[in-house]
């Protein structure tokens, strides 16, 4: 069942185009309406929302920060991210205009479904984002919308991330479609560049093979830091966490503009830095930040991974390292920009002799809080 690969990760790292394709069909029409009716919740209901609180942890924690760059966007409804955990511990602000959206692949993370049933009792609506049919966090919340990334075996959460990625977009896009939005054009477009993700993903996987080699040469590494802007930092912390749960390294991800405010002084010869570029459309001022980021750490010995749009000549001189990805919407982009750095990771950790399925004291799902 491994598809005659060694690790069920390496066979679910693949399968992400079909995930992302199987996430999106049915609920994209070919005018660029959005379906979503399995949310059970009504235009009205949509209409009324004055805020949105994504809870999640881990992995679909990253997803929800990179939710909330997108929806407020396109919604222009502010939203907070926190991590379920602490959650329902600080007293947080909910009524029955708040939208509280739970991201969990599992549906059975113990401290998402807590902060779900807080969320309730404070009179919240509550969407779940979830992989698994009839899992508890579904069944606890208002309304559900199902990622169709199938089943996925490796403890690192793969297609799961992506899928969860393309179902946040879709609410975000949906939630404008619905209640109005001024940029109605750039809505319509975005929803024609989500349809043509898989494609986008399939393109990275085709060329992804230098990355192995790369983080093979890594393998003997005390740490590595990644670097990131707007939404190329969550994807940072991304990378960095399937490093820790697989290689059982010491990984760090930082907003590269708070590099000036410490953690430069952790540059010094020969450190690994993976640095994720932002697309150069429409956000070309962070763009040109994230290259001078990228000649300090450089010129202070750094090992520069750079993951940048193809042919963005601009990074190019102080890439050390240079890993091309498609060029597309800036909002989009983590849907490519975290496939080197799964590959990256799992190709890591193998190098070492780890089992990437099955990574030391972690389980799939953590069901005590
Ligand atoms: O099932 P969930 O999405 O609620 O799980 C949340 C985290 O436990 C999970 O994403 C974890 O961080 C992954 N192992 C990361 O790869």
């Amino acid at each position: 069942e491994k598809g005659g690969y060694e690790y069920f990760m390496l066979k679910e790292i693949v399968e992400q185009p079909r995930a992302l394709a199987d996430t999106l069909l049915g609920r994209v029409a070919a005018d660029g309406t959005l379906t979503l009716d399995e949310m059970r919740l009504t235009p009205a209901d949509l209409r009324e929302i004055s805020k949105i609180v994504i809870i999640a942890c881990g992995t679909s924690y990253h997803a929800g920060m990179i939710a909330k760059y997108a929806v407020e966007h396109w919604c222009r409804i502010p939203c907070e991210v926190e991590v379920a955990s602490e959650f329902r511990y600080r007293d947080p602000i909910l009524d029955h205009r708040t939208l509280v959206i739970a991201i969990s692949q599992s549906g059975e993370s113990m401290d998402t479904l807590m902060a779900v049933r807080y969320a309730r009792e404070q009179g919240a609506r509550v969407l779940a984002i979830c992989n698994v049919n009839g899992s508890t966090i579904p069944r606890e919340s208002d309304a559900v919308l199902y990622t169709h990334a199938g089943p996925e075996v490796g403890v690192a959460a793969t297609k799961t991330f992506l899928t969860q990625l393309a179902a946040c977009y879709l609410v975000g896009l949906y939630l404008a479609q619905v209640r109005g939005h001024k940029f109605g054009d750039e809505i319509n477009t975005v929803i024609g560049q989500l349809a043509h993700m898989p494609e986008q993903v399939e393109k990275v996987l085709d060329t992804v093979d230098p990355v192995r080699a790369l983080a093979r040469s890594l393998a003997d590494a005390d740490t590595v830091l990644f670097l990131g802007r707007h939404v190329g930092y969550p994807v940072a912390m991304e990378g960095a966490l399937k490093l820790k749960e697989l290689a059982y390294m010491h990984a760090e991800a930082f907003a590269a503009g708070e590099l000036k405010h410490g953690p430069i002084a952790l540059i010094e010869d020969g450190l690994p830095v993976v640095v994720v570029v932002p697309s150069r459309e429409g956000r070309s001022v962070l763009h040109d930040k994230i290259v001078s980021n990228i000649q300090e750490i450089r010129a202070r010995g750094a090992r520069t991974v750079v993951i940048a749009e193809e042919g963005d000549e601009a990074v190019r001189p102080f890439a050390d390292e240079l890993v091309e990805i498609p060029a597309v919407p800036t909002l989009l982009q983590p849907i490519v920009s975290t496939v080197p750095l799964q590959v990256f990771a799992c190709e890591l950790a193998l190098a070492k002799g780890n089992d990437v399925d099955q990574p030391r004291n972690l389980a799939k799902s953590v069901t005590v809080e």
